[in-house]
């Protein structure tokens, strides 16, 4: 069995603090209870690993993670600063598909995982077209914005990907597919199907959105990740995991 771990939405910030909360405490905490205590065969920070893209973070987190640097992908999110992560940290699974984007490909275990960076809030027709052509009956997805809206009030009618609507139409007319997406963004988790499109959406480090209130509110400040076993058989099988800290 191979074990992924996926941690999204850190926000760390210049300062040790982002709006009130101890981002950098909390990843520390979650980093404890997960790699410092087991062995991953892969960590996936999915997007928003800071606030405001600042350069001293990054080097933060690539200095705590040094040890593991050989298998981790870094994503970017619409909080980061492309240019600072290629300064700080090192990109072992990334593809050529476009220049300034970091788009990862690599087969663990004998499933396909696709990395989509929508970093500009959403997704190329290049990408789209990699996403649907790369797509076989062993991949899963990993993007920082959930590709479709899912019930969840305040994200998704204010921060949801720009172009799902043309992307859930594309994914649609290739019914014969099974999309399945592991996402960050919404501060949450929620799991969500629709006809051949399946996505899971992972619990941020910082603190968790209201998936119920059409306006924003925080729900809990507890630290969420994911885990995802993939197993000889190729099956899949994901939970999320929370350390209760205020
Ligand atoms: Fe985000």
């Amino acid at each position: 069995m191979k074990k992924i771990l996926q941690i999204t939405d850190t926000h760390l910030d210049e300062e040790l603090t982002t709006h009130g909360y101890d981002v950098y405490g909390k990843l520390s905490l979650v980093l404890r209870e997960t790699i410092e205590k087991e062995d991953f065969d892969l960590i996936i920070f999915s997007g928003d690993i800071t606030d405001k893209g600042s350069l001293k973070a990054y080097q933060w987190l690539a200095e705590k993670t040094k040890k593991y640097q050989d298998k981790i992908i870094w994503m970017a999110g619409n909080h980061d600063n492309i240019a600072h992560m290629e300064k700080a940290l090192n990109f072992p699974f990334r593809v050529k598909l476009e220049k300034n984007k970091l788009n990862y490909q690599l087969n663990l275990n004998g499933v396909n995982i696709l990395c989509l960076d929508t970093s500009e809030k959403s997704l190329s027709l290049p990408q789209i077209n990699w996403l649907i052509e790369s797509t076989n009956e062993n991949t899963i997805t990993f993007i920082h914005h959930p590709p479709m809206i899912c019930g969840s009030g305040y994200m998704d009618k204010n921060h949801s990907l720009q172009n799902q609507e043309m992307l859930t139409e594309k994914l649609l007319t290739n019914p014969n597919k099974l999309f399945r997406f592991f996402c960050g963004h919404y501060h949450q988790e929620s799991c969500f199907l629709h006809k051949n499109i399946q996505m899971f959406l992972t619990p941020s480090t910082m603190f968790q959105i209201d998936k119920y209130k059409p306006y924003f509110q925080i729900s809990n400040s507890q630290s969420g990740y994911r885990i995802i076993e993939i197993y000889q058989d190729k099956s899949i099988k994901t939970y999320c995991n929370y350390i209760h800290i205020n």
